[in-house]
């Protein structure tokens, strides 16, 4: 399920009291849980949330750990998985397919020189395709750091958002 990095992650105190201090942020409440969880994953390199990091919240709160793992499954914006530092998440559901979004993935995957699923030679951009994300009045879309960027219908459009990382 999880691979040898997300097991050996260790809690530093320094990242166990910033995880604290999102658990007071959110009061503590379980229903704030997805919250919760995207907050921590924005302390955490690589944008996830280590298996370790998923004990830890369980224990706290507290919840059986199975609840977090069904939010970090559900969820396209968490991972259980390291990615890059910024990924980008790219809607592959029916409004942005209908507004061409295949060209989108194409300029992508061009202008990046990766696939769904990979992530550039310099660990700074990871391509995920994931269901709608609520932007379909903007299709086609796409998510990076939790922005939506819309209308992103020619290569010169979606180049001016990358260099916005670079
Ligand atoms: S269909 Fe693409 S954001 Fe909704």
């Amino acid at each position: 399920m999880l691979n040898a990095d997300a097991q050996d992650f260790v809690i530093s105190p320094e990242l166990a009291a910033k995880i604290d201090d999102v658990l007071e942020k959110h009061d503590h409440d379980f229903t704030q849980i997805v919250g919760v969880l995207l907050d921590t994953q924005d302390l955490i390199e690589n944008n996830y949330i280590p298996e370790t990091v998923a004990f830890y919240i369980a224990q706290k709160l507290p919840i059986p750990v199975s609840v977090i793992y069904d939010c970090l499954t559900f969820y396209s914006a968490l991972s259980i998985r390291p990615r890059a530092k910024h990924p980008i998440q790219v809607c592959r559901s029916i409004v942005c397919h209908i507004n061409d979004s295949d060209k989108t993935y194409e300029y992508l995957k061009e202008l990046l020189g990766i696939d769904f699923g990979e992530t550039t030679y310099d660990g700074r951009f990871t391509l995920e395709a994931v269901p709608c994300f609520g932007a379909c009045d903007v299709a086609p879309a796409v998510r990076i750091d939790g922005v939506v960027y819309g209308h992103l219908d020619t290569k010169e459009k979606i180049a001016e958002v990358l260099r916005q990382f670079t």
